[in-house]
């Protein structure tokens, strides 16, 4: 039985002998995530036996496999772990090469592609990763279904996938025209953080969660996730894209999913995307009446952005899950740039018990000191179940204390992998499980359609602080609560 992870297959175990083709390889992503991750997947042994990486780019931005090597050699470098030397570095090294493609000419593809493979032997599988900006995804996929690259082929796409319902359909049906279902995977790197995973076992495999883990005992729920940084010179991306697609329709609602789902029937792919395409199809179209849309002081002089931008840098909003679950809870989904601190949080708050019993309730108000449940899912993460117990003293004083869990400190943390490295991994060995379903993610679009028709303005907020005072006005009586790992505080998420 294979442990590595929960949506694992049974006896899955080293990938088959693969061809890894990264379109995109002179990108952001390829450099900061994809090159060092493939490296990481290599060192930890989790590559398969034998495979070749193929770099490709336009013929405008093609490289040799020279500079492909020392491109990919400067990416691990500043981004991977461990210094790209060695003979380990230099075997991996000497599977990479790369191969200029147009949807036009793909020759050189092609053949960088069949040199590959033949020096592998046998009949590899191959992996196309699309790596490139969503307004290239249809072209690219075309081009991979007139050369035949498809056939037998997975593919990895990255997100957003698709900008509203209407383009995520057609964009469906590119795809679905080259590639069946079975062969797609959308990525989202959230859904490889071992936390959010951890979602799954924290409540299927204890009996000490689920049964309060709906509407009659739970009020209300967080998603949280502030950033410190800026837009990080994506101005051209940032602008076509916005924090309600860039973060919340592909990673925010995706954790809700796991949040919210059912049990469901086992842990393969199927029965996990059905559970959570039910929780999407349980959600209430949003209310632009429930969100707060704001931009950071400063966004629209940042180079590359239209002076009279209204794209949102920051984005508050209430959801519901209108099903015998969790009708009358609202979740709470936040996430924005230049904001007070970076978090990745989701926490669960209880409904009160009576205290009346209790004389001095000084401490128990209603800043977050009654029962909550953190699951912080930046890696490593940490769980932590926060409940009210006596002070010490003659006295019966209540005061908050907790229990965590820190992943940094499990023994286990060294076979920790990155969420890219780990979906990557995922794709390689054929398992969905963690990623979007062409209905998922078009009902998420119908879902988010009346805010899309009617975002309502961008209200300024300073960099450095919270977003609009708004966002606190629409999670009003609660309010937004970061908790610390050292502290019992509630943090500061409402400075
Ligand atoms: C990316 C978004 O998908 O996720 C970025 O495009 C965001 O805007 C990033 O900053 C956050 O991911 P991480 O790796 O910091 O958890």
């Amino acid at each position: 039985m294979d442990d590595r992870r929960p949506g694992g297959p049974p006896g899955a175990g080293r990938p088959d002998d693969h061809v890894v083709v990264l379109f995109g390889a002179t990108g952001d992503l390829a450099r900061r995530k994809l090159l060092p991750g493939l490296h990481r997947l290599d060192r930890a042994g989790l590559m398969p036996r034998d495979y070749r990486i193929v770099g490709s780019a336009p013929a405008a931005a093609a490289l040799t496999n020279e500079e492909f090597r020392a491109h990919a050699r400067d990416a691990v470098r500043e981004f991977g772990t461990g210094e790209p030397e060695g003979a380990a570095w230099d075997a991996f090294e000497a599977r990479l090469s790369f191969g200029a493609a147009d949807p036009e000419d793909p020759r050189m593809l092609l053949a960088a592609v069949r040199a590959a493979e033949s020096a592998l032997g046998g009949t590899p599988r191959r992996l196309c990763h699309l790596a490139v900006p969503p307004t290239a995804f249809a072209s690219v996929v075309g081009m991979l279904g007139t050369t035949g690259l498809a056939r037998g082929a997975r593919l990895i796409i990255e997100k957003p996938f698709g900008t509203d319902l209407a383009s995520a359909r057609a964009l469906n049906a590119t795809v679905h025209a080259v590639f069946d279902e079975s062969q797609v995977f959308r990525i989202d790197h959230f859904l490889g953080k071992e936390s959010v995973d951890n979602i799954l076992a924290l409540r299927f495999a204890n009996g000490l969660f689920e049964p309060v883990w709906n509407r009659d005992h739970i009020s209300h729920v967080q998603i949280d996730v502030p950033e410190t940084i800026g837009i990080e010179g994506r101005a051209g991306f940032f602008e076509e894209t916005g924090t309600f697609r860039d973060m919340v329709v592909t990673h925010l609602f995706q954790v809700l999913g796991f949040v919210a789902m059912e049990p469901p029937v086992s842990l393969d792919a199927r029965a996990l995307r059905e559970e959570k395409t039910k929780v999407f199809r349980s959600m209430r179209p949003l209310d632009p009446a429930h969100v707060v849309r704001g931009q950071y002081d400063g966004y629209r002089a940042e180079p590359g952005v239209d002076p009279h931008s209204d794209t949102e840098t920051f984005v508050a909003l209430r959801a519901e899950v209108d099903n015998w679950r969790w009708a009358g809870v609202p979740f709470h989904l936040r996430s924005g740039k230049s904001l007070g601190r970076r978090r990745q949080v989701v926490t669960l708050h209880f409904k009160r018990p009576p205290l009346r019993m209790f004389p001095d309730r000084s401490r128990t108000g209603p800043a977050g000191h009654g029962n909550v449940l953190v699951v912080d899912f930046d890696d490593p993460g940490w769980i932590a179940a926060r409940f009210l117990v006596k002070e010490p003293g003659p006295a019966m004083r209540l005061t908050p204390a907790r229990m965590t869990f820190r992943y940094g400190d499990s023994v286990r943390q060294q076979h920790g992998l990155e969420g890219y490295e780990r979906l990557i991994l995922d794709a390689m060995l054929g398992d969905q499980a963690l990623f979007t379903s062409a209905d998922g993610i078009e009902r998420l679009w119908e879902v988010s359609a009346p805010l899309l028709a009617h975002p309502g303005p961008v209200e300024p907020y300073p960099a450095g602080s919270w977003g609009p005072a708004r966002a606190d006005e629409l999670i009003a009586p609660h309010h937004w609560y970061l908790p610390d790992m050292a502290s019992d505080e509630p943090g500061s998420g409402t400075p």
